[in-house]
């Protein structure tokens, strides 16, 4: 595992951003899964704007959601449905059949978690994951307590998840189930970056980095990948001890 801290949130975002166009040039059919939420928003808007500028083609690579709020409806502005279509997919212009994100809306959630293991390891696995970290230490909707071994499932939200997610919706909605990739998934991935910014972050990845690998945190996990990058500003660095930095 590796870390690596930057001047603010722009300069995070700008390097992440700048990782998503390297994949894509060295790899036209890359396998990109991505975490929406506050943290990505930026290095949505800086990889549209840097791949209109270096003319990168998006065209054939597969784009994968790594979670959602069961029930929330596509076109709610608060589901990450929407967000990866309005920040991200539509400027890129992936095709739409290259476009994997969990239907939260449907009758047999099960089949959509079959249907999501079967696309990623038809592809031959995920390239590049980018995810965030919550306030519990989850990544994705890992929350606290689930085993590592673990790939699409769904899970009752844990309540530091369930208030804190209330940020993205403009008008109440009833949270209390999510569907998401597994650690399983993060662990097969070829790359892992985790992002974090802000100083309220700072506990968080303080315990991601330098607590013991545990699934009751499970952030720790990035400590098992071989190829796992925590990439945070310097008010998400300011824990940490300065022999981990
Ligand atoms: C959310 C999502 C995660 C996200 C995390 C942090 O609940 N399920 O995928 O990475 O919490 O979100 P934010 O970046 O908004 O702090």
């Amino acid at each position: 595992m590796q870390i690596k801290i930057y001047k603010d949130y722009q300069a995070l975002s700008a390097t992440v951003a700048d990782e998503i166009i390297e994949l894509v040039k060295n790899k036209p059919d890359a396998v990109l899964c991505m975490a929406s939420g506050s943290t990505p928003l930026l290095t949505c808007t800086l990889t549209v704007e840097k791949s209109v500028k270096n003319n990168i083609d998006f065209s054939r690579v597969t784009f994968i959601g790594l979670d959602e709020w069961v029930g929330v409806p596509p076109q709610n502005d608060g589901s990450c449905h929407w967000f990866f279509q309005n920040h991200l997919l539509q400027a890129l212009k992936i095709p739409a059949a290259q476009i994997h994100l969990f239907d939260a809306m449907a009758s047999n959630l099960n089949e959509e978690c079959s249907k999501m293991d079967k696309i990623i390891s038809e592809k031959g696995g995920i390239d590049l994951m980018i995810v965030g970290i919550g306030m519990n230490g989850h990544i994705g909707f890992n929350e606290p307590g689930i085993s590592f071994d673990k790939r699409s499932h769904i899970i009752n939200l844990d309540p530091m998840t369930l208030s804190i997610g209330k940020k993205y919706f403009n008008s109440p909605v009833a949270l209390s189930k999510g569907i998401t990739l597994g650690l399983q998934h993060l662990m097969e991935s070829k790359k892992v970056i985790l992002m974090a910014n802000g100083n309220k972050k700072a506990d968080v990845i303080r315990r991601t980095i330098e607590e013991t690998v545990h699934t009751y945190f499970p952030a720790s996990i990035m400590q098992m990948h071989l190829q796992s990058v925590i990439m945070i500003d310097e008010e998400a660095a300011f824990k940490l001890k300065d022999e981990t930095k």
